[in-house]
C-alpha cells in the first residue's frame, strides 16, 4: 500500500513543507518589524522627531491623498523657547507617562486606541476650540489641571473629571499631544475639523 502514495501527500512531503513555511515566515517578519520601525519611529517617514514641537503644525486637505495630512511649518516655540532635542523628549515622555500613569485611554482614543467616551486626542492640538496657537498651551494647561472648572463639554453633557495632575505634568501632555498631532496617521480619526 504504502508505494502507492503520491509524493505531494507522503508525511516527508508535508514535514519539510511545514519547515520551509516556518522558515520562510520569519524572514518575512523579520523585515517587516524593521519596515514598521521605520515607519512608526520617532525621526522616520511618518512620524517626526520630538523637535517638531518647537514648529507649527498645520493639517490640511490634500486633493491626490484624499485626506488630510500634518504640514509642519516655521518657527512656534511651544512654552515661549526652542528646545534642543533632549528637552523636547523629556517633555514628551513626560507626557507619555503621565497618559500612561493616569489611564486617559479609559475614556480618550490616541493613535487608534483607547475609548469613544471622550474626543478623541490624536489631533487634539489642533482642535479649533483651543483658539489661536498663542493663548492654547495656556488654555489646555488651565483645562488640564481644573477639567471641571473649565469645562466645555461640546453640548455632549459629558464632563472630564480633575485627575490630579500638576503643573509639570500638564506642561509635559501638551508637548505630547503636539507631537502626536504631527503624526502622519492616513487621516485618522475620520471627520476631525480644523479652524482653517
Ligand atoms: C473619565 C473619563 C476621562 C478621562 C479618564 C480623561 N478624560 Fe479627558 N475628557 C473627558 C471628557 C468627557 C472630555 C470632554 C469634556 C470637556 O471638554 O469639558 C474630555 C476632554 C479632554 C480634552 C479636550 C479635547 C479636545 O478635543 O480638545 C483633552 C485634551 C483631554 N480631555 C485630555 C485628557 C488627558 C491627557 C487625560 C489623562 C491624563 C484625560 N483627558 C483623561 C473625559 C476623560
Amino acid at each position: 500500500m504504502m508505494e502507492n502514495i503520491p509524493f505531494w501527500a507522503s508525511t516527508n512531503f508535508w514535514k519539510k513543507t511545514a519547515i520551509w513555511v516556518t522558515a520562510g515566515s520569519f524572514v518575512v517578519l523579520i523585515f517587516l518589524t524593521f519596515d514598521t520601525m521605520r515607519q512608526t519611529m520617532a525621526g522616520s517617514v511618518r512620524v517626526p522627531d520630538y523637535t517638531v514641537i518647537n514648529r507649527h503644525i498645520d493639517y490640511r486637505y490634500d486633493d491626490r491623498q484624499r485626506r488630510s495630512i500634518p504640514v509642519i511649518g516655521g518657527e512656534a516655540p511651544l512654552f515661549g523657547k526652542i528646545m534642543d532635542a533632549s528637552e523636547a523628549e523629556k517633555w514628551v515622555t513626560l507626557g507619555k507617562k503621565t497618559i500612561q500613569a493616569k489611564n486617559c485611554m479609559n475614556c480618550h482614543t490616541l493613535l487608534g486606541n483607547g475609548a469613544y467616551f471622550a474626543p478623541d486626542l490624536t489631533k487634539a492640538w489642533l482642535d479649533p476650540a483651543w483658539g489661536p496657537e498663542t493663548v492654547r498651551p495656556q488654555l489646555m494647561k488651565m483645562f488640564l489641571m481644573d477639567p471641571e472648572g473649565n469645562a466645555r463639554t461640546y453640548g455632549s453633557g459629558r464632563k472630564m473629571p480633575n485627575l490630579g495632575i500638576t503643573e509639570e505634568e500638564a506642561k509635559g501632555i501638551i508637548a505630547f499631544l503636539k507631537w502626536m498631532s504631527s503624526i502622519n496617521t492616513n487621516g485618522f480619526p475620520y471627520n476631525f475639523k480644523t479652524g482653517g
